[in-house]
Parts: structure tokens; C-alpha cells; sequence
């Protein structure tokens, strides 16, 4: 459905009905997804050209629709999700980029089958790229993601960086107490606040501009009449551990 949505050719024809209702319902779903999409383009070039050659993508989906092994071709990238059926499509798919990409099976939030498994196509003990794009907002406070998220900043050599999208609310911008009370949105996600995603980073400085809306970080182009009804639920930010 994700591919779908990016505009590729990987999906069936009952995604593309899925996603054709969702979007009578969420006129805004697909382009949040592309927006989410061209940020994780932009970072990833932007933290390739800071010379991290390492990438690790979690809650990766397909890798389709220029992904990150696509954006900086001389880089290692190597993709993780728990989902079988997106595990069988990408180790297809990745068959032809030998050497260059590798996906791993396994839970994020089991950091050390992660570690293990990128151990085997990258070497940790040089800066790696962490990507968690548009992927916490699925794990609830309850799964404890931010302890998995400790775990990898602490393996992660000195110059690694964190990407993150996350999902957050208008509600949330305005009002950072209320956000952290309601917490869980209505849509099976946990929409949180700045504060709460600034939190992610841990003691890692974050790149200018900073934890700001997805499509306001380091943009490449003209923001689009369509774009303005997007940016506030969708946040985005990179660190880089300096020690
Ligand atoms: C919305 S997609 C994000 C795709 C991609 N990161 C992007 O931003 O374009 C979320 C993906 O995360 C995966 N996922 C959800 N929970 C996960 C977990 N606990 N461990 C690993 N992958 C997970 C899902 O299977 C899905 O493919």
C-alpha cells in the first residue's frame, strides 16, 4: 500500500483500492507519506555528504521509491523490518544491488537482533546513519521504543546521526501539556509532542534547523500550495553523536 502511494509499481490491486478509500476518507494520507518520503531523500544525502557511506533503515517498508540505497548509491544500506511479507518482496528486490543493500528481518524494538543482524553487512564500530522514519508513531509508549532507541544511540560509533518523521498533532505544537496527557491518537498511532520526539535524540545535538515540520527541514524546493495543510503533523530532525 506505501508503495502505492509513493507512486510504485510493487503493489497489488487491492492496495491500490485500499488506498484509494483511504484517501476519500484521509484526503491528506498520500501526501504526507510523499512529503515523509522526500525527507528521508533530503537527509539522507545530507548525511551522506557529511560522509557517513553506512546506512540503517528501520521500519524500512519496501525498498522501493527511492530509498536510501537509490539516494546515495556509494553507501552501505542495510533494511530492517518485522513485516514476512515485506521481508520476501525486498530480499527480491534487493537481489539487484549485491553488496550494496542487505535487509534483515526483525523487531526494532529487539535492538540487539537489529545490531546483530546489520553487524553482518556493516561495520558498527564506524558511523552508521539510523533511520526511523515515520516508524515510532506505531510503537506505543507501553513497547517501550525509547529504550530501544537508547540501545542503538549507545552502540552507534562517534559521527553516527539519527533521522526521524514523527507523527504529532496541531494540538500537540500548541500545547505540549495537553499532548503529553492524551497521548495515543484515534488512529492506532501515538501522536506525540516536540518535546516527547526531541527526546528520541537523547543527549545527541540536532543538525540545523532542528526538530522542526517534515517539509520545512532543509527543503530543496518552493513549498506548494498543497504543502501548508501537511506540515504540522509531521515532524522531522537529524542528530549526530558527537562523543
Ligand atoms: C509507514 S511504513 C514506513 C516506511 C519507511 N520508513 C518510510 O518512511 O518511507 C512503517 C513500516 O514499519 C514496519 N514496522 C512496524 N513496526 C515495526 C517493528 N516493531 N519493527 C520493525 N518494523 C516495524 C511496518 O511493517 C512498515 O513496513
Amino acid at each position: 500500500m506505501y508503495d502505492y502511494m509513493l507512486g510504485g509499481k510493487d503493489n497489488f490491486a487491492v492496495d491500490r483500492q485500499a488506498i484509494d478509500q483511504l484517501a476519500e476518507l484521509i484526503p491528506e494520507a498520500v501526501p504526507l507519506a510523499r512529503a515523509n518520503r522526500a525527507f528521508l531523500q533530503r537527509a539522507v544525502r545530507y548525511v551522506a555528504r557529511a560522509g557517513v557511506d553506512q546506512f540503517l533503515d528501520l521500519g524500512s517498508g519496501l525498498p522501493t521509491q527511492g530509498s536510501a540505497h537509490e539516494v546515495a548509491p556509494e553507501a552501505k544500506v542495510v533494511y530492517v523490518d518485522h513485516d514476512p511479507v515485506v521481508a520476501a518482496h525486498a530480499t527480491a528486490l534487493l537481489r539487484h544491488s549485491p553488496g550494496r543493500a542487505a535487509f534483515v528481518q526483525a523487531d526494532l524494538l529487539d535492538p540487539g537482533d537489529v545490531l546483530a543482524g546489520a553487524a553482518e553487512f556493516l561495520d558498527l564500530d564506524r558511523p552508521i546513519a539510523v533511520l526511523l522514519v515515520s516508524i515510532l508513531h506505531f510503537l506505543p509508549d507501553s513497547a517501550d521504543p525509547q529504550r530501544a532507541v537508547a540501545v542503538l544511540r549507545e552502540r552507534a560509533a562517534p559521527g553516527s546521526h539519527l533521522v526521524i518523521t514523527h507523527a504529532t498533532t496541531m494540538a500537540n505544537l500548541e500545547d505540549e501539556e495537553r499532548a503529553r496527557s492524551r497521548g495515543s491518537s484515534g488512529r492506532g498511532g501515538t501522536d506525540r509532542s516536540p518535546g516527547q520526539i526531541r527526546a528520541f535524540f537523547g543527549d545527541w545535538p540536532l543538525e540545523p534547523p532542528g526538530l522542526v515540520q517534515a517539509t520545512d527541514w532543509r527543503p530543496d524546493r518552493p513549498k506548494l500550495v498543497g504543502d501548508w495543510s501537511l506540515p504540522s503533523s509531521l515532524m522531522a530532525g537529524v542528530g549526530k553523536k558527537v562523543r
